[in-house]
């Protein structure tokens, strides 16, 4: 296909698929004794096919809400990370997981998790499809991961490369 010209087939649907039921388990399995409503906090745009089928699977009361942040250098999160659009949903008191599509330097998500903490959620927990270890430059871990991936630039099933190839819907490292 043309489109995906330059582009190797790293994550398949049906890898994702099962990865994504997997997750859905775990956290499942976490919060069910709880007994309270889980607050989703999607990361806009990459996150949102991943928090779709994740969400939908999760065994649990959730309430699904959406974030969006901008870094400075575009591709490059280096840069000073602002929040344009924030949640709606008051934090304090619930239990509440990020769900992110990929961690790199951990930049992005060390913000996000630190502006949110200070509403004082009764739980904070971070859950992104991808771990990309190589670059971390910030002490953020996921506590829950579906794929770990050491490196190279990945398309595909929300991830972009300059706002092309999300639709994609499987994931594919760029040649
Ligand atoms: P970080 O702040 O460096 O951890 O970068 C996090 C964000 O950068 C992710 O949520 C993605 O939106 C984007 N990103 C990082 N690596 C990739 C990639 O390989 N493909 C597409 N987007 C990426
Ligand atoms: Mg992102």
């Amino acid at each position: 296909m043309n489109r995906t010209v330059g582009l190797d087939l790293l994550y398949s649907e049906k890898q994702i698929a099962d990865e994504v039921r997997r997750l859905a388990g775990e956290i499942t399995l976490t919060y069910n004794d709880s007994g309270e409503e889980l607050v989703v906090a999607v990361v806009l745009k990459g996150a949102f096919f991943f928090a779709s089928d994740l969400a939908r699977q999760i065994k649990l009361p959730i309430l699904v809400d959406f974030v969006k942040l901008s870094s400075y250098n575009g591709m490059n999160t280096t840069g000073r990370i602002t929040m344009t659009k924030d949640m709606e949903t008051p934090l304090a008191g619930k239990n509440v997981i990020i769900l992110d599509d990929i961690i790199d330097t951990g930049i992005s998500l060390e913000f996000l998790r630190d502006r949110l903490i200070e509403r004082n959620p009764k739980s904070l927990k971070i859950c992104t499809l991808i771990d990309k270890s190589g670059k971390r430059q910030r002490d953020v871990t996921a506590d829950f991961v579906g794929f770990h991936c050491s490196g190279g630039f990945l398309v595909g099933y929300g991830l972009d490369l300059d706002e092309k190839f999300r639709e994609l819907p499987a994931i594919y490292m760029l040649r």
